[in-house]
């Protein structure tokens, strides 16, 4: 998951170092985005060596990347440790001076929050009113620990430990406390990322595709209770703690993997980009040009054979059971013989899957890039569940929601 971990201004900050390796050893990938008084207690070096990216504090670095609208976009979750009792006042109130709390305005994922300061502080009136109205729109105030403060003083006002907080956070990830344990007890199988076919020793016919919604997928479903088993074809990214994974590299192995499991399980979505076509020879050696002075431009042709669809080969393996419920994936762009609608349920008819997510492509998206819609299409209605745009692990859940529908009816 992408996580952005704001550090407010307060001596407690030196805990978020803390907080930031928990969050990276579990996976995620982290943005530090400190406040300029944050980095008086800890300074820029230690957050981009512990996140492994830049930090900035202000909206006027890094101008064409946008950062003020993007990092808050893409984020799937925010944290802000220590929050002090002046960031709740600007976050209650919708103020945007600095990049931090651009990204607490532009976010649209959970909000965690916790708070560190003086007692004094934290029970003003002021500060009672701020946390109450962040509560009321939906953002996790966590409440602090009572102890030993900055000074000799101790009372409520210090920063809950890390691995507190770090709860509350994966809590807050998988949809809070009212998270639904919808499946629990269920075993979901989930392919991503996208497959390699192999040329020679050194080259491969490939796709871009990333594997994160499919990660997304997974989280989301391990959150909701599943025993999730995620097929990774060529997966660069880290995957948390608890889920089971089997990587592959061509559509061959994917097919092995993923056709022996898929009776075992009680769902299977098929979001792995699958090369439609391999090399029909592989050559054990890299092939070398030719340095002919007579044909200085010669290059060998390459041909290519179909791989089989795997989606459709575990749907006729399924026959005529009601288990798995299978879902495919489709990226369309809409054509001259149809709109990317009619070309999902096109599809979704040929696959014969039970559910099909079409994800629209090409559509100009300036900012958000790592945000995503989709309609989701059942088999056997002409009913449309129309999710996003929203961050890849939103749109699982809705995605969830839909299959959760679509087992009840199995
Ligand atoms: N898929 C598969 N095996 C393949 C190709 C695709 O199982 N050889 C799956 C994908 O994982 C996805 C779904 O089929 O869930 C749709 O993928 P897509 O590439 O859109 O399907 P194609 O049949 O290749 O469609 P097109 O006609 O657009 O090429």
């Amino acid at each position: 998951m992408r996580i952005v971990l704001g550090v407010g201004g307060g001596i407690a900050a030196y805990k978020a170092a803390l907080l930031l390796r928990l969050f990276t050893e579990g996976g995620h990938e982290v943005t530090v985005v400190p406040t300029e008084a944050a980095l008086k207690f800890v300074g820029a070096p230690t957050w981009e060596a512990l996140s492994g990216h830049p930090v900035q504090t202000d909206v006027w670095s890094n101008i064409t990347d946008v950062p003020h609208v993007r990092i808050g976009q893409e984020a799937d979750l925010v944290v802000v440790a220590p929050t002090t009792a002046d960031l709740l006042a600007k976050a209650a109130h919708g103020l945007a001076g600095d990049l931090l709390t651009n990204v607490l305005l532009t976010a649209r994922c959970p909000v965690v929050l916790a708070p560190a300061m003086h007692t004094e502080m934290w029970d003003h009136a002021a500060t009672r009113a701020n946390v109450a109205t962040l509560r009321e729109r939906g953002v996790t105030v966590i409440e602090p620990d009572s102890g030993r403060l900055t000074g000799a003083d101790t009372g409520p006002g210090r920063l809950p430990e890390p691995e507190a907080i770090h709860e509350a956070a994966l809590a807050a990830l998988a949809g809070g406390a009212d998270a639904p344990a919808d499946l629990t007890g269920r075993r979901v199988l989930i392919s991503t990322g996208g497959t390699r076919e192999p040329l020679d020793p050194v080259r491969y016919l490939g796709n871009r595709s990333s594997g994160k919604q499919g990660l997304a997928l997974a989280q989301t479903a391990a959150a909701r209770g599943a025993s999730v088993t995620l097929v990774a074809a060529n997966l660069e990214l880290p995957v948390p703690e608890g889920i089971e994974v089997v990587p592959v590299q061509t559509a061959l192995e994917l097919q092995e993997e993923v056709r022996s499991r898929s009776a075992a399980h009680d769902v299977v979505v098929m979001v792995a980009a699958v090369a439609d076509f391999r090399p029909a020879e592989y050559t054990d050696s890299k092939i070398k040009k030719t340095h002919d002075p007579a044909d200085p431009d010669a290059a060998p042709t390459i041909r290519l054979v179909r791989n089989p669809d795997i989606l459709a080969g575990i749907v006729a393996d399924r026959g005529s059971a009601s288990s798995p419920v299978i879902v495919g994936f489709a990226a369309e762009t809409g054509d001259a013989t149809g709109s990317v609608l009619d070309l999902g349920r096109a599809k979704l008819a040929r696959k014969g899957c039970d559910l099909l997510v079409v994800n629209e492509v090409g559509v100009d998206k300036t900012f958000g890039q790592d945000e995503t819609s989709v309609h989701v299409l059942t088999r056997g209605s002409d009913a449309v569940v129309d999710l996003g745009p929203a961050s890849k692990s939103q749109v699982s859940q809705g995605i969830w929601d839909v299959v959760v529908g679509s087992l009840a009816a199995h």
